[in-house]
């Protein structure tokens, strides 16, 4: 389970010292991630790029920076988050459907990998400002695969009809027009078929699928030299990731020997099993059949429970003598959604309590917000067995305003 990541007596100090709701990373969970990846996909020896929107902290970039993983960004602040954290330039690869000018021109001139387009418009777009700025831009288009990766609808992408990457047929029109262009550099060709993906096969029929097509652009002379597989390998819940080798397979089994430099970028399955939310009980309550915990974390530290219905194991920090109970964990937030678990079984948790949320490292932070005008948690990093820094101090209240203009 995760907790031997997350000692109790350490997560107990963490709280007296930082505060709560507090996320809590482990560096070793992080890098055994990193290190499965790498182990299971030695033979196709291809360029991770980390996903940066499952949790864009500084202290976590550079740890995958420091394994020598790229970084793949969505937005011009990613981007300027990933050249902060240490990434190579040249691994950086920038998808999204929806990139401005700006963040174009951004990219640019940082020299990154390659940009993902998406469609025609921003294809165009992107010729323009490599015009402007007198350079050739490395291109790869996102294809739809029209592959169901059975997962959540709202993490589901790569089916035809969603608002993400472009046809086949649209794809060759592209890559076409890209080839004749003195201000555009077809070089790569990528997929991303959702996300929470707990298995490999619909990555291996979207992979034959995209080698099938590249095949047919070098017939017509337009060689691409990388594969971008995307992200969205699943994790067990509760657990670490599924085991990688059952991808690197199927990948394997498409792209070795093509002469293909293959890419992923991996999210979720490196920093979910990484990150826990610790929050303190405020108060206890009944409704009707229910039993509440009001924790001091809520929907706007973690909004996964409420927004997809996530389910994240939470357990009482250092075990708990009282009866055990059904309960929903709530937060302060003033809306029916917000929970943070429901109907979980655990001992009654005296006032004051620490509950520890696990598989939180993905996409909890990184969606925060600040509503009901709640400053940011805090970040830490456990890096040793009895150590660890904070890398993200709590906002405060003049956080809140900081932006504000009079
Ligand atoms: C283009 C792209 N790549 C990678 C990812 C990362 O997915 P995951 O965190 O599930 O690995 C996403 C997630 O939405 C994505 O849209």
């Amino acid at each position: 389970m995760l907790s031997k990541y997350f000692k109790s007596s350490l997560l107990k100090e963490i709280a007296a010292k930082t505060g709560t709701p507090t996320y809590v990373y482990s560096q070793a969970a992080f890098l055994k991630q990193v290190g499965a990846y790498k182990k299971a996909f030695k033979g196709l020896d291809p360029l991770f790029c980390y996903a940066m929107k499952a949790n864009s902290s500084g202290a976590l970039c550079a740890l995958a920076a420091g394994e020598g993983w790229g970084a793949d960004v969505v937005s011009g602040g990613e981007l300027y988050r990933a050249l902060r954290a240490g990434f190579e330039p040249g691994k950086i690869i920038f998808s999204g459907v929806g990139k401005t000018p700006d963040e174009l021109a951004y990219a640019l001139e940082s020299g990154i990998l390659f940009v993902n387009a998406e469609s025609f418009e921003e294809v165009a777009e992107l010729e323009r400002v490599a015009r402007r700025l007198k350079l050739r831009a490395p291109l790869s288009l996102r294809l739809n695969p029209d592959v169901d990766p059975h997962t959540h609808k709202y993490i589901s992408t790569g089916r035809l009809g969603s608002k993400f990457g472009v046809s086949f047929e649209e794809a060759q029109k592209i890559y076409m027009y890209a080839a004749e262009s003195a201000h555009l550099r077809p070089v790569g060709a990528h997929f991303h078929i959702g996300s929470q993906v707990h298995s490999a096969a619909p990555y291996g029929l979207a992979a034959g699928r995209l080698a099938a097509f590249m095949l047919r652009l070098a017939s017509r002379g337009i060689n691409l030299k990388y594969a971008d597989a995307g992200g969205g390998w699943g994790v067990k819940e509760g657990g670490e990731m599924e085991d990688p080798a059952a991808l690197a397979r199927e990948l394997g089994a498409v792209f070795a020997g093509t002469g293909l430099k293959l890419l992923l970028e991996p999210g979720r399955s490196v920093a979910a099993p990484s990150g826990l939310l610790l929050t303190r009980a405020i108060y206890r309550k009944a409704s009707g059949d229910k039993n509440f915990i009001i924790a001091d974390a809520a929907m706007n530290d973690l909004v996964r429970p409420a927004l997809y219905g996530a389910k994240h194991p939470v357990e009482l920090v250092g075990g708990g003598r009282g009866e055990r109970r059904r309960w929903d964990i709530v937060g302060p937030v003033c809306e029916s959604g917000d929970f943070l678990a429901e109907g979980v079984t655990l001992p009654e948790p005296a006032p004051g309590a620490l509950l520890a949320i696990y598989s939180a490292g993905a996409y909890g932070m990184s969606m925060s917000s600040q509503y009901n005008s709640r400053p940011r948690a805090a970040e830490v990093l456990v890096t040793g067995p009895a150590s660890w820094k904070v890398i993200r101090r709590r906002e405060t209240y003049a956080d809140l305003v900081a932006a504000e203009v009079k």
